[in-house]
């Protein structure tokens, strides 16, 4: 069976594999390993999207898509009937709840006005302090699967009062539905984005959505750039009435000319969260486990559905 995998390395991260199992490196999908049509399971490159998308048309015996991302969103509806889409769930919670805690904390404290203090040597101890502090401030999670609850189990020595958000409401675990951010949104001050790219989620931090947070609220996104609208962020950041930090931006990558840079009140990292240096060992022990069950005929783990 004819395995393609986008990282040499991963070759001895998968673990003990089935004789009949050929894995190739597909890096560069310019510059296939092989003839594409043997291929029935494919592990695409981490975070890739467009061209490579393209290369499904060439794997007519394709079965598997496993994904090293979390999410799913430039996969699902591409990926053909009879392949199974499955996504990299676990594999970032820690990571991703890292720069989530990262984030806030470097926000709140204001390390970004102090690293741009420390650029122009100055010790600009009035211009920044007194500072802004995580404890006591309410935290709405809006995404409450693996990382939301990672986000949460680092964030609670810090002394917030957590909401959690998600689809529909799990009222016996606490956990509220998306129908009830009108009431829930006024009394957040950090709002925490980790929501799938979904045809219910796509635009969902719009005007009303921002308009509902409180002065000086922070949004935090570690969802996808369109979950948030841009231009309705753009137009609270500026007038310094909401403040962001942001690790996906729609369109992304943000162009140097685009307004978000220059907003002293936005945070902005590359869509980084979950590029660790225990990414790979992590995620090709996923893939690893996975075709194991593949070749066993057992059903596969974090499989793709409704866009989740
Ligand atoms: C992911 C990401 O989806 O890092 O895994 O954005």
């Amino acid at each position: 069976m004819k395995v393609w995998i986008p990282h040499e390395t991963g070759r001895d991260l998968l673990g003990e594999l089935p004789t009949d199992v050929v894995v190739e490196c597909l890096a560069d999908p310019a510059r296939l390993p092989s003839d594409p049509a043997g291929v029935r399971f494919w592990v695409p490159p981490f975070l890739s999207a467009g061209d490579v998308t393209g290369l499904l048309d060439r794997l007519p015996a394709l079965e598997v898509v496993q994904l090293l991302s979390a999410g799913a969103d430039a996969w699902v509806d591409r990926v053909p009937a009879g392949a199974t889409l499955c996504d990299a769930r676990g594999v970032h919670d820690s990571a991703t709840a890292e720069w989530v805690v990262t984030a806030i904390l470097a926000h709140l404290r204001g390390f970004p006005a102090m690293a741009r203090a420390q650029a122009r040597r100055d010790w600009a101890y009035d211009e920044v302090a007194p500072t802004d502090e995580l404890a006591g401030k309410r935290v709405l999670i809006l995404g409450a699967g693996s990382i939301g609850r990672a986000v949460q189990a680092r964030l609670t020595p810090f002394e917030v009062d957590f909401t959690l958000v998600a689809r529909t409401a799990r009222p016996g675990v606490g956990v509220h539905g998306v129908d009830e951010l009108p009431r829930l949104l006024p009394d957040a001050d950090v709002v925490v984005l980790l929501v799938p790219l979904t045809d219910r989620t796509r635009g969902l931090v719009d005007e009303a959505f921002l308009a509902a947070m409180p002065d000086g609220a922070l949004l935090v996104n570690a969802a996808r750039g369109p979950v948030a609208r841009t231009e309705a962020l753009v137009a609270e950041a500026r007038t310094g009435r909401l403040h962001a930090a942001l690790d996906v931006t729609d369109p992304e990558p943000l162009p140097a000319d685009h307004p978000l840079w220059e907003l002293p009140n936005v945070l902005l990292t590359p869509h980084v969260a979950g590029s660790v240096r225990g990414l790979l060992p992590r995620a090709y022990r996923l893939v690893g486990a996975q075709l194991r069950r593949f070749v066993a005929g057992e059903p596969l783990e974090n499989v793709v559905t409704d866009g989740y």
